[in-house]
């Protein structure tokens, strides 16, 4: 049985456990729905928040915090889950979230080391990776007792910020280069109440052996001990066209492998999972599939074990 056909083997039987999952879950997503209403009065309007913000600008210094342009999140096609009305993206990124949230606090002989972080990647560029690690963590964001720190490791295309319109200075390569400098200086606080972001930092022409160096390996440790009851969502670049996303997969408890439809190829997919074996739990999410009408929309979401 070839790699792809025991994945496809998995996804079958899998989906089943996405369903229990999201069963299980409901309740409390039913919670957080309700939540996300209060959560919605609760930020603040970006006009007048940016000005409170220019008048201390020391703390602004020590505890930077930006507000989301949600004119540029609504043009980036990003919903926020905020929403007066819910689409059926939110929805379907609820049923993602749900199942990677079992597995990221799982106890006892599930637990999976470092499962609260998760790594989003894809084979090729422009698959979605971007665009699923945010609207996973604006989903998660909207969790009542979930706070979400959201890393743009793709340092080398780094996008978060853009997408999200807001803009930043330090970031992960400063922190992997500079050994006195402490990941909460580059941290930045949202407006979404529970959502910090982690930017790339500065172009660096080194950053896949910064990627690639044990440094790299301490901040993810370091992270995962600092941040242990928040979910850290790891924006990656494609696994084909840089060997930083499989230094990145060493690290991670998860990854949320994002296949796009009609376009990733069967064999870019066998290849991409031979250089991210190390990570045992890999799920994937199928991306920019066509709805037709009529028929199930769910079921874009895939877990894949990687044995
Ligand atoms: N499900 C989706 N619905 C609508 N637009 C999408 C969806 N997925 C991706 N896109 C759009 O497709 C384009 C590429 O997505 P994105 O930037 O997330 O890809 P990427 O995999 O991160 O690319 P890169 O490897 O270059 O960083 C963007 O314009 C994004 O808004
Ligand atoms: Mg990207």
């Amino acid at each position: 049985m070839s790699l792809i056909e025991k994945a496809a083997a998995k996804i079958k039987k899998s989906e089943s456990l996405v369903e229990r999952a999201a069963e299980q879950l409901k309740n409390s997503t039913d919670k957080a729905i309700k939540n996300s209403v209060s959560a919605k009065k609760s930020i603040s309007d970006p006009v007048v928040e940016s000005n409170r913000l220019n008048v201390g600008k020391k703390s602004l210094e020590n505890n930077a915090k930006v507000v989301l342009n949600f004119d540029v999140l609504r043009k980036n096609n990003i919903q926020t889950g905020l929403e007066m009305e819910s689409s059926a993206t939110t929805e379907e990124f609820r049923i993602v979230k749900r199942s990677l949230l079992l597995n990221a606090f799982s106890k006892g002989e599930a637990a999976i080391k470092n499962g609260n972080i998760v790594l989003v990647t894809s084979t090729q560029p422009d698959e979605g990776k971007t665009f699923c690690a945010i609207s996973l963590a604006l989903s998660m964001a909207t969790e009542r007792d979930l706070t979400v720190l959201l890393v743009d490791a793709d340092v080398a295309k780094p996008n978060v910020l853009n997408t999200l319109g807001v803009k930043g200075d330090k970031g992960l390569i400063d922190v992997i280069e500079n050994k006195n400098m402490d990941l909460r200086e580059c941290l930045l606080r949202t407006n979404i109440p529970n959502l910090t972001i982690l930017p790339a930092g500065k172009k660096h022409k080194l950053t896949t052996e910064l990627l690639a160096s044990e440094r790299m390996g301490e901040i993810i440790a370091e992270i995962a001990r600092r941040y242990r009851d928040r979910i850290v969502i790891i924006d990656s670049p494609p696994v084909l066209a840089s060997s930083a996303a499989s230094v990145l997969a060493l690290h991670v408890g998860q990854i949320l492998f994002v296949v796009e439809a009609e376009k990733t190829r069967e064999e870019e997919l066998s290849d991409a999972f031979k250089l991210i074996e190390k990570c045992k739990n890999i799920s994937l999410l199928l991306n920019k599939a066509r709805f037709t009408a009529g028929k199930k929309r769910f079921g874009s979401y895939y877990g894949y074990e990687n044995n």
